[in-house]
Order: structure tokens, then C-alpha cells, then sequence
């Protein structure tokens, strides 16, 4: 077990990693999980350290604005990556001239100045893409690891309209489809499915993910996490009178999330002998103060933003659930005592809410019924609304 401190490590990912490449042979993928929890580390040691036969290119595409940007971003990643190819991307080139690469605020230009068509660079570029991968030794891949997608798409829908976005979804998958050595890795830190609900109220009928599987990271295994922790009390230098116990106590407060273990560990003082009291105490107090970067009153502002019509039915879900002493609650349990505060006059309103919290991650379904997804979570809301 390694405890070298290093602030760019990956602790705990690689039986996660090694699934997903063996998961990308086959599809593309949508990687959907709880804010914070570890995604982008993920896709950045996959793009940093690819698997032997991959060719691999990473992008944020948080502060792309229209489609004509998004493709031309493709394209010079692309080139980023293929460059040391024997072939280039030939087809681009000639489709720019000698203009190539010459942009006009990020986007492409044709040789009349014009900028190219977003739809072309792309076809085109994956067209190029897979004739190079054609000069490769045989079963060569390529993968593009697009983080913050669905910021992406709804800068894309607020600049250009709803339905530029899902031109750009349904191109993609069309491209997905048609080069099956070429792979697609996306994610982002809000749920696509809010993008997809908002393009589907404006009239947009496609199902454009259904062509890649869903994968989920979850927190660390409970021992990846303590590992973790024991190299974060290494990194900072604290004094443990017992580092086993100590570490312990941080990975399981902390849900075995990373973030939180790295942030609960920065409260802890160091001119202390700590116990696990200690550390306790200092996450009931991060907690119970107004004054913290933790952000998780994100989790309360967010209902208020996703929920704006039913907000007070959510509210009382969640409250009803993080004030409960049981382990998880049935759909009937949450029914009964969501009764006692407002009339529920259609189950199935409550359902399908019950299966959105799920989808934004506040909520798990296990065999005994609805519970928080992180513990963290859970203790956080029942402090926040004062819950007994
Ligand atoms: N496996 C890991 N090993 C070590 N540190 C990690 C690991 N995963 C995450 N972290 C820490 O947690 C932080 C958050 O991780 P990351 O940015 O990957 O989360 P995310 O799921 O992409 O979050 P968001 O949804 O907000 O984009 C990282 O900056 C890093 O400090
Ligand atoms: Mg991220």
C-alpha cells in the first residue's frame, strides 16, 4: 500500500479504468455520477495513460458557445493528435485550403473567409480520423474524452437555439455510428438528462445517448478511501495518535469521496494529537457553519432550479427520508408520511420524482427502499433543515 502524498495521484480508479477501456472497445460512453465524486481525474488518467492500441484526446468544453466552435475544437484536437501520424487529416485540408487551421474567434475559416459548416468539419474530420486509424496496425482506436458536455449543449441551446443543440446530439451520434473506431467518452458535472428534458420540451423527438452505455464511478472502495486518507495525513503532516483509526474515520465521514476526505482533513488542526473525536468535530462543525467552501447547500439551491414548479413536494421527500431513523424508506413509507404534510393526490407524481432525485444523484433505490446516495449528504441535509 503506497502512501507518497502527490496532488495529482489517482487513488483507488484502476479496476474502474481498466472496465472502461474494455467498455469502450465495444461503445461509447456516458459517464453520469454525483458532482465532485471524481470523474474528470478519471478521464484525464485515462487520456494521460491510454490503454496500448488507443490514440486519445481530451477536451473541457465548458466555455464552448455555438456548434461552429465545438467543431472546430475537434478538429485541432485532432490534429494535436495525429499529427506525429504518417497520414494527415487529408480530407480537411482539403477542405480549408491553405487556409487550414486560420480561425476567426474559434471558429474555422474556408479559403472565401466563410466560416466552414460546423456539420462538414466534423463529418469530415471523423472521416480523416478513421482513415488514418485505417494506417495503423490493425484494431487501433481513437477516443475523444469530452468532459462538461452538457454545459456545452446548453450554452449552445441559449447562443444558437434548442435546436442547434440537438443537431449537434444527433450528429454525433450519426458520427458514433458510422466509425466504429472511433469511440466517445462524456461527462460532465450536471445531469445531461436536464439538457435532454429541455431540448424534449421544445419540440425534439431523437433519443441521441441511446447509442452509448451509461457508466458510473460511485465513491472509493471503503480501503482506496482510507488509503486516501492516510496520504492526505502524510501530505499535511498531521499528528494521528492512532493514523489506522484516523484514517478510518475520515474516508467513512467523508462517504469515501476524495474531495470531501481532502476537505474535512484540511479543518483538522495541526498542533493536535488527533482522535477520531476530533475529526468528528470538526465535520459537525463544518456542518453547522454558514462559512464553508464545501458548497453543499448546492444540493438545497438546485431543488429550487430543477424543481421550480414542485419544490415543496421535493423538499418534504428529502426531508422525510434524511429524517427517518431507518437505513432507507419503501415508496409506501415515503407515501404515508409525505401525506402528513400535503395531499398527494397522484402516486405517480411522487414516483417520478422519487426516480429524478435518483437521476440527479441526492437519492439511491436499494432493495429496502429510497435512501441519500452519499451518507455525507444525508447528514448534511438532516443539520441544514434542522431535522430530528
Ligand atoms: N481518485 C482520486 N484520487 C485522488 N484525488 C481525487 C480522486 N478523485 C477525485 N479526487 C479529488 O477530488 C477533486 C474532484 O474530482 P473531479 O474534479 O474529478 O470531480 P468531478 O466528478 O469531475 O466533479 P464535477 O462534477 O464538479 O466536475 C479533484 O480535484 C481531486 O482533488
Ligand atoms: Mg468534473
Amino acid at each position: 500500500m503506497s502512501t507518497t502524498p502527490s496532488l495529482h495521484s489517482v487513488i483507488g480508479r484502476d479496476h474502474f479504468i481498466t472496465e472502461t477501456w474494455a467498455a469502450l472497445e465495444r461503445k461509447s460512453l456516458y459517464m453520469n455520477d454525483l458532482r465532485r465524486i471524481g470523474k474528470t481525474r478519471i478521464i484525464r488518467r485515462m487520456h494521460a495513460e491510454p490503454l496500448a492500441g488507443w490514440l486519445s484526446s481530451f477536451s473541457d468544453l465548458e466555455g464552448t458557445h455555438t456548434a461552429e466552435e465545438f467543431a472546430a475544437r475537434v478538429y485541432k484536437d485532432s490534429t494535436a493528435v495525429l499529427t506525429t501520424k504518417k497520414w494527415a487529416l487529408r480530407k480537411m485540408s482539403a477542405l480549408l485550403g491553405r487556409v487550414a487551421g486560420t480561425e476567426l474567434m474559434g471558429v474555422l475559416k474556408l479559403p472565401d473567409g466563410q466560416p466552414a459548416p460546423w456539420k462538414e468539419v466534423l463529418r469530415t474530420t471523423f472521416e480523416d480520423i478513421s482513415d488514418v486509424l485505417d494506417q495503423q496496425p490493425e484494431g487501433t482506436r481513437m477516443v475523444f474524452f469530452w468532459d462538461e458536455v452538457p454545459f456545452m449543449l446548453d450554452n449552445i441551446a441559449n447562443k444558437q437555439g434548442k435546436d442547434h443543440a440537438a443537431q449537434v446530439l444527433d450528429l454525433l451520434r450519426e458520427l458514433s455510428q458510422r466509425h466504429d473506431r472511433i469511440r466517445l467518452l462524456l461527462t460532465g458535472s450536471i445531469g445531461i438528462h436536464h439538457v435532454l428534458g429541455s431540448l424534449w420540451s421544445g419540440g425534439y423527438k431523437g433519443s441521441p445517448l441511446n447509442h452509448m452505455d451509461l457508466i458510473q464511478p460511485g465513491p472509493l472502495a471503503p480501503e482506496d478511501a482510507k488509503e486516501f486518507a492516510t496520504s492526505v495525513i502524510v501530505r499535511r503532516r498531521l499528528r494521528c495518535a492512532d493514523k489506522g483509526a484516523c484514517a478510518e474515520t475520515l474516508s467513512t465521514l467523508a462517504s469515501h469521496v476524495p474531495f470531501y476526505i481532502e476537505k474535512l482533513t484540511a479543518c483538522l488542526p495541526l498542533d493536535t494529537d488527533l482522535t477520531p473525536t476530533h475529526i468528528q468535530q470538526a465535520l459537525d462543525h463544518v456542518l453547522t457553519s454558514v462559512h464553508n467552501d464545501w458548497d453543499l447547500d448546492y444540493y438545497f439551491r438546485r431543488v429550487e432550479v430543477v424543481f421550480p414548479k414542485t419544490k415543496k413536494l421535493v423538499l418534504v421527500i428529502l426531508d422525510t427520508i434524511a429524517g427517518s431513523a431507518a437505513a432507507a424508506l419503501s415508496f409506501q413509507e415515503i407515501r404515508q408520511q409525505v401525506s402528513a404534510h400535503m395531499i398527494v393526490d397522484d402516486d405517480e407524481v411522487l414516483r417520478e420524482h422519487l426516480k429524478l432525485l435518483g437521476m440527479d444523484h441526492y437519492l439511491v433505490r436499494g432493495a429496502n427502499g429510497y435512501r441519500f446516495y452519499l451518507p455525507l449528504i444525508h447528514r448534511w441535509w438532516k443539520i441544514s433543515r434542522e431535522l430530528k
